[in-house]
């Protein structure tokens, strides 16, 4: 089964802004794509849309819920220059700070967006010693172009700021912003949306949850809330497969397929749920690859932990340049990520959840 993926959702997913604890934007889109193709539908207290399918098991069926990230990282405005007007940035989640400089921003505050740059000392007036220091955040500043009484006006402290970047087609991969995590989101609504030509015995719990670029906050909560027997992250992951990388430390590689984590540094995965998985994916011949990530996590992580215990596992899309605004993934690997976590969702009231 190939299926063909409308990827006007995914760019208007990863162009949508919405930092740790301000994802309203990404969440208004979940809500309207996801209204129409579940049973019900809520939003608690930390923003989690939590959308439940009914299966045909009854109760005595395992529930299944899936979580998938809305929150992108970026910065809250920290501090407004009293006589330039210039902005700094206290980050939210983890930007690699080498790529932040010459980029354009948004700055959203109350009254609207503002466009800014995230300048620099030009290089001709840099010395020896200020070009071998490494970028950090704190160094960092945005120009919004206006004088600073405009800039003091409409900007304040706690105003979130994210990266600008447009979402393109790019050879055979995706590329945008935000890939981390609104490819996730993607693949559990495009999963739902399948789900209507499936028959499923299980109980379906679609959350896009919050707050995980800062802790996973948002799965903890939802998964407290759910309960789940079963917990389905899907996020992205570490493809390493460029130049300089040695192939060990690829983690995947993009083309490849959906990857199946092993291991990532906050959860180790059911091994008879990843059994499970590899079988199906054989079975339905979808291509995937094994995954174990030196470092981070997903909400896999706060899921496992959840009351008193749940069978976890994280399907990851694949990934270059993974926290920049240059992340890229292969159109393949995402449609094999639907596709895997349709026929699990169809197949998950035989999974043995026994250790
Ligand atoms: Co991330
Ligand atoms: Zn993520």
């Amino acid at each position: 089964m190939s299926v063909a993926l409308s990827f006007d959702l995914l760019k208007r997913l990863s162009e949508a802004a919405g930092v740790p604890g301000r994802e309203e934007a990404v969440r208004a889109i979940v809500v309207e794509e996801l209204k129409p193709l579940v049973d019900e539908l809520r939003v608690d207290k930390l923003g989690n849309v939590i959308a439940l399918k009914k299966g045909r098991g009854g109760p005595q069926a395992p529930k299944v819920m899936l979580a998938a990230h809305m929150d992108e990282i970026g910065f809250l405005v920290k501090h407004v220059d009293e006589k330039t007007g210039f902005l700094r940035l206290e980050p939210v989640g983890g930007f690699d700070a080498r790529v932040l400089l010459a980029q354009r921003v948004v700055v959203h505050t109350d009254s609207g967006e503002l466009i800014g740059a995230i300048g620099s000392k030009p290089v001709h007036v840099l010395t020896d010693e200020e070009r071998k220091k490494p970028v950090e955040i704190k160094d960092l500043f945005v120009d919004l172009g206006l004088p600073p009484e405009d800039v003091k006006a409409k900007v304040q402290i706690g105003d979130f700021v994210t990266l600008r970047q447009d979402f393109v087609r790019m050879g055979e991969l995706v590329s945008g912003k935000a890939l981390d995590d609104r490819v996730g989101v993607f693949v559990m609504l495009e999963a739902v949306r399948r789900l209507r030509g499936v028959e499923h015995q299980v109980d379906v719990y679609a959350v896009a949850t919050t707050q995980e670029e800062v802790g996973l906050r948002g799965a903890r909560v939802s998964g407290y809330g759910v309960s789940p027997d079963i917990g389905v992250a899907l996020d992205v992951t570490i493809a390493g497969d460029v130049p300089g990388a040695q192939e060990p430390e690829r983690v995947t590689q993009l083309g490849q397929g959906v990857a199946l984590k092993i291991k990532d540094s906050l959860s180790i995965s059911h091994p008879k749920l990843v059994r499970f998985l590899r079988k199906l994916a054989e079975e339905r011949g979808i291509p995937y690859q094994l995954e174990i990530l030196p470092r981070g996590g997903t909400d896999a992580g706060a899921l496992q932990l959840t009351k008193e215990g749940v069978a976890a596992v994280t399907l990851s899309i694949p990934t270059r340049y993974v926290h920049t605004v240059v992340e890229s993934a292969h159109v393949r690997d995402v449609q094999a990520a639907v596709e895997l976590l349709t026929a699990f969702l169809e197949r998950a009231h035989e999974a043995d959840l026994t250790l």
